[in-house]
């Protein structure tokens, strides 16, 4: 079998000839970052063969001088029978840990919607009773006297034990005389009792909220016990170095291998971040008794280890849109293993059930017949509209750059990241504020569309997205026939790195905000109304504290309508988990809501790429939709 050795580890592994050298990294433990999910169109899984013979089929992607510097695609080259030595550039380092700092809006969780009865239950609790002794003359068992102690407390329905419970029941009676507590989960004909505990330990009872997004996962820790959140933590999924968008994974998936790979990257951020919030509050997992996970279609697939693959391919059907109760055991997440995950419905193969979840938090779930937009702006834009009477919902493709990924001085809405960007009318100069103050290490979803906004309002670029190449500016440079803005040089950032935007990655910003604003019209244009109808538009996303309306409005990314019928939810579909883990009265509405949902396949609507076509400017071909966009350009 041929060596393959990689510089500069000098790691080295023996494969069979015709092995992919991006596998071959894989068993030499070399990442290598593939933002299309091994596609062959993104160019950045580039190594360079220094030594031996491969054969590669590189795209055209390769410039002339990587093809004469001996740079390969590793995703399109195979081995041969001979050893080969290959260099790895430095990867784009995969930033961790995410602050959570105003993640979630505690006041979007709807109590007031909370019915005053037992049915507030989570699905799984806990309870405390004291079992009397056996005695000889009534004949009752270990079980029938535990059930009886639990029957006063619980509705009438069978009670049904796990093997561990009857295994460890008579030591567990008697040594504490009777005193015990039981976990039991709540199922519609049962009540099955997952363990018994010594003594009163009905304080120490758990619930584990997750937001599973391509880009990033979000945790909460409940105690439920008091109903209270009382730790988070998020961070970048694992899965993005094999691709950044949901298509470059489902491209990644399609060998079992690595379908299996994208299933452990899901599960290794998830229990890093379980046990991260866990330490956090001195929880130990088995006291974790419930979980709620929700996330778009593909995701949910992918941690189930499910072929994703139908999911983009015409008709768009996914192997199922509600999973039934999953043992944590056997999904593989660090909690009590006995208890049993509840995953949000889905609507579409790219609606998801962090939608259904998300929409928890607005009127539309309400009885009103006024009607309301949601929309969720994420690496996928997803859009909802209706009232109690319908609900009609579309996806569009966004790609991560709102929630800053695939942008070279991108990053997530964290400490240091610039979230605001004034531009010098004259001098085209950039003055930043970051949050937490402090000097900036990237640039946020909310902060790109303030440099935009106000990079647009200064004349610094077009409604086309091209900067303005007539005035003089140092912060713009020219390479090739490509343009690149400076927003931060150097010497001031917190990497010591200076923070750029190219005119191409404005130009996967600009088509983002087009395909968000054009699925809006075309869900209108279907009902028949008008943004003016709308009564609230409810924005969630990852953007951190805030988004900026008004620059969003001045980029075309959302209508121009009244601020005050705008509402920034952020990561509702989180919070909507959370509602959902306590109480009972949101799964049925939750699933309810599902129910009445129609999904609209954007691809199916010719009229949807005339929108589109029209939004990719900014703020639109036809300004007339903007008229306070118009006002502002006419002031300046
Ligand atoms: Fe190889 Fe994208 S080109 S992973």
């Amino acid at each position: 079998m041929p060596v393959v050795t990689f510089q500069p580890s000098g790691k080295s592994v023996s494969v069979d000839p015709g092995t992919e050298l991006l596998d071959a990294a894989k068993l030499a433990n070399i990442e290598i970052a593939t933002p299309c999910g091994g596609k062959g169109t993104c160019g950045k899984c580039l190594v360079r063969i220094l030594s031996g013979e491969v054969e590669s089929n590189s795209t055209e992607i390769l410039s002339e001088t990587e093809e004469k510097n001996a740079h390969v695609q590793a995703c399109r080259t195979k081995v041969l029978d001979i050893p080969v030595t290959a260099g790895i550039p430095e990867q784009v380092e995969i930033k961790e840990g995410i602050s959570t700092d105003g993640f979630i809006d505690a006041s979007l969780i709807r109590k007031e919607l909370f019915p005053k009865s037992p049915q507030l239950a989570p699905l799984a609790f806990k309870l405390y009773v004291e079992v009397p002794e056996p005695k000889p003359e009534d004949g009752f068992s270990d079980v029938d006297r535990l059930t009886r102690s639990l029957q006063p407390e619980c509705s009438k329905k069978e009670f049904v034990y796990s093997l561990s419970v009857i295994r460890s029941l008579a030591d567990m009676l008697r040594d504490n005389h009777g005193k015990v507590t039981a976990t039991l989960i709540s199922l519609p004909e049962q009540y099955t009792v997952i363990d018994v505990e010594p003594g009163d330990s009905t304080s120490r009872q758990y619930g584990i909220a997750i937001d599973i997004g391509t880009t990033t996962v979000s945790v909460l820790l409940i105690d439920q016990s008091i109903d209270k959140i009382i730790a988070i933590r998020a961070d970048y999924n694992a899965q993005i170095k094999c691709g950044l968008d949901i298509i470059s994974r489902i491209n990644y998936a399609n060998r079992a291998d690595r379908l299996e790979e994208l299933r452990l990257l899901a599960l290794k951020t998830m229990n890093k971040l379980i046990n991260q919030v866990s330490d956090d509050s001195n929880v130990r997992s088995e006291e974790i008794i419930n979980a709620v996970i929700s996330g778009n279609t593909t995701m949910i697939h992918l941690l189930l280890g499910i072929n994703p693959e139908y999911i983009r391919l015409d008709p768009y059907t996914p192997t199922l849109f509600e999973v039934p109760y999953l043992p944590a055991i056997e999904i593989g997440i660090d909690i009590n293993p006995d208890s049993l995950v509840y995953i949000s419905p889905a609507v579409g193969s790219y609606v998801g059930g962090d939608i259904t979840a998300g929409l928890l938090c607005t009127d539309l779930s309400t009885d009103t017949d006024q009607i309301n937009l949601f929309i969720d702006i994420g690496t996928n834009g997803e859009i909802v509209v209706g009232n109690s009477e319908f609900l009609m919902t579309c996806a569009c493709s966004a790609g991560p750059a709102f929630e800053g990924g695939g942008i070279e001085g991108g990053m997530r809405a964290a400490l240091g990241a610039i979230e605001h960007v004034e531009v010098d009318e004259t001098t085209g100069s950039a003055i930043c504020s970051t949050i937490g103050d402090v000097p900036p290490g990237g640039i946020c979803g909310t902060g790109m569309i303030s440099l935009l906004a106000n990079l647009f309002l200064s004349g610094w670029i077009d409604p086309a997205g091209k900067l303005n190449r007539t005035k003089e500016s140092s912060n713009i440079t020219l390479s090739s026939r490509q343009a690149f803005y400076t927003i931060v040089p150097a010497e001031e950032t917190s990497t010591s790195k200076p923070i750029i935007i190219s005119e191409s990655e404005i130009a996967n910003i600009i088509r983002a905000k087009a395909a968000i604003y054009s699925a809006c019209c075309l869900m209108l244009d279907q009902v028949g109304i008008g943004f003016n109808d709308i009564v609230n538009v409810y924005i969630a996303g990852g953007f951190g504290r805030y988004l900026d309306l008004q620059a969003s409005t001045i980029i075309g990314l959302i209508p121009d309508l009244p601020p005050e019928k705008f509402q920034f939810i952020g990561n509702a579909s989180l919070i909507g988990s959370y509602m959902i883990l306590i109480s009972r009265e949101f799964r049925k509405k939750q699933l309810s809501l599902t129910k009445r949902m129609t999904y609209i396949d954007l691809s199916k609507y010719p009229d949807f790429m005339d929108q589109y076509t029209a939004a990719q400017f900014l703020p639109h071909t036809d300004l007339s939709y903007f008229p306070t966009v118009q006002a502002m350009m006419k002031k300046k």
